[in-house]
């Protein structure tokens, strides 16, 4: 007999509508990993549902009418459509709330709450609009948590049928503003919860106390956020939640990212023929303006301009090791200061240090086929993605052991990790990973090791389809 598993999968940014950051990536590519799944016996009719912001991108898109929330005595309108991805129907759901604020993320957190808690109530309302019920709704970040948490309010002031509910942080740290006023203007009450006070008004805090499940990005991070050094406060609640937390690594677009057949990529280059790989590092250091040496190892960082990335302590670290042989490749935009402090860097070592401050997606590729080393010594990671990729591209990991990068790279078998968040500790572990890096035959088993990881989506999508199976069990 064949069954259907009705699933509302709900973001604020999706590739390739609209991406600001790896959140973009996942909600991109894990709603279709678990359609892949569906067998004769067992449908997954995932459906994708995003705001319809100013700057998304679709081919074709069918209005779906509009319909209304109710909102303080008068009624707010919805403007939904419909297009698709690879035959997943995905949603967009339009309105004024969500033209006034402009961007994906704005810089006005009221603007952003209004934005996200009319597009997570108007999701829910437009499953009835389109007359299709989900047995699952899986949120993610606080943009869409207030969903989790309207649709158990509703179960229980309407006697609304049961859906279950999974919320992914990718996160934690933003929780959403006060949203208190918006939330009961929508007709909604403020629950009595076992959040702290603080917690009891914010997106974020809500949708995970009315989620029946929550998952972190990685295992590791799920661990994390038990603790008062990553759980921003909320670990108390977490750790009572403790049976619902649970990990599950993110996967990787390995179609679109494989030096095999990657277009950006002068040499294209697999686990066995790694020897034409170098043809990358030689185009990479013309193209950047350093001197072109085959043997000198390439340092790479590519990342958000973030204090989170812990790119600070990049710069320390090299500054200190004038004296050993290496070169570096810096390609990142964000925190102004950060920037200004890459210029600096290059400034002090122009022969050795390139700076690009932009975002650019090939040229990105051209630094994982053509650096040696990639840096990401994050103070936090939830996941990570470049280090994946990194590893896909030959490029060898030096990470901090935080969240996903704990997870995904192995000390002196995929790459170099290290404990403490500070310069000097990520300074010798570039050390240690340049002293291996002279032994050509030690270096290209790491290499080999890492291409071989299997980071594809196939295997996270399995657990998110066993955790949806037991809630629904249950
Ligand atoms: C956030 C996290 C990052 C994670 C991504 C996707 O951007 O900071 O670690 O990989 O979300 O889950």
């Amino acid at each position: 007999m064949s069954r259907t598993i009705n699933i509302l999968f709900l973001a604020a940014e999706a590739e390739p509508f609209i991406k600001v950051g790896g959140l973009g990536d996942v909600a991109g590519s894990l709603p279709r990993a678990l359609r892949a799944l569906s067998t004769d016996e067992l449908k997954l009719d995932v459906r994708l549902v995003l705001p319809h912001h100013p700057a998304v991108k679709t081919e074709t898109l069918k209005p779906l009418g509009m319909f209304s929330l109710p909102r303080n005595g008068a009624e707010i309108q919805v403007e939904a459509s419909e297009t698709s991805l690879h035959g997943m129907p995905v949603y967009l759901i339009g309105g004024e709330p969500i033209r006034a604020s402009g961007s994906v993320y704005s810089l006005n957190a009221d603007l952003d709450a209004e934005k996200y808690a009319f597009f997570s109530f108007a999701a829910l309302e437009l499953t009835r609009h389109i007359n299709w019920q989900p047995d699952v709704i899986h949120g993610n970040d606080w943009h869409t948590a207030l969903s989790m948490y309207g649709s158990l309010t509703k179960r229980w002031e309407e006697g609304a049928r049961h859906v279950a509910s999974v919320i992914t942080l990718h996160n934690l740290p933003f929780m959403g503003p006060d949203a208190s006023v918006i939330i009961e203007s929508y007709g909604l009450k403020l629950a009595q919860t076992d959040l702290p006070d603080w917690a009891r008004v914010m997106p974020l805090p809500l949708g995970l106390w009315a989620s029946d499940a929550i998952v972190a990005v990685s295992p590791t991070y799920g661990r994390e956020i038990l603790t008062p050094e990553y759980g921003c406060g909320l670990d108390e609640f977490l750790l009572s939640r403790g049976e619902s937390v649970s990990g599950i690594l993110n996967g990787l677009d390995t179609v679109s990212f494989d030096p095999a057949v990657d277009a950006a990529l002068g040499a294209n280059f697999s686990v066995d023929s790694l020897d034409k790989r170098p043809v990358n590092k030689r185009l990479l250091q013309e193209r950047l303006g350093l001197p072109r040496d085959p043997e000198t190892p390439l340092l790479a960082v590519v990342s958000r301009m973030d204090v989170q990335k812990g790119i600070d302590m990049v710069f320390a670290a090299l500054k200190m090791m004038k004296k050993s042989k290496w070169q570096a490749v810096i390609l990142g935009t964000g925190d102004p200061k950060l920037e200004a402090a890459a210029m600096k860097l290059q400034e002090t070592l122009p022969d050795r240090v390139k700076v690009e401050t932009r975002y650019d997606a090939g040229l990105a590729r051209q630094i994982y086929a053509g650096s040696d080393v990639f840096l990401m010594p994050s103070r936090y990671e939830p996941c990570g993605l470049s280090q994946m990729i990194a590893m896909r591209y030959g490029c060898v990991p030096v990470v901090r052991a935080a969240g996903g990068l704990n997870d995904t790279v192995t000390h002196g078998v995929t790459g170099f990790v290290f404990e403490k968040a500070h310069h000097m500790s990520l300074s010798a572990a570039i050390k240690s990973a340049l002293k291996v890096y002279v032994d050509r035959n030690q270096w290209r088993e790491i290499q080999r090791a890492g291409m071989a990881q299997d980071f594809s989506w196939e295997n996270s999508a399995k657990k998110y389809l066993e955790l949806y199976q037991s809630l629904l069990k249950s």
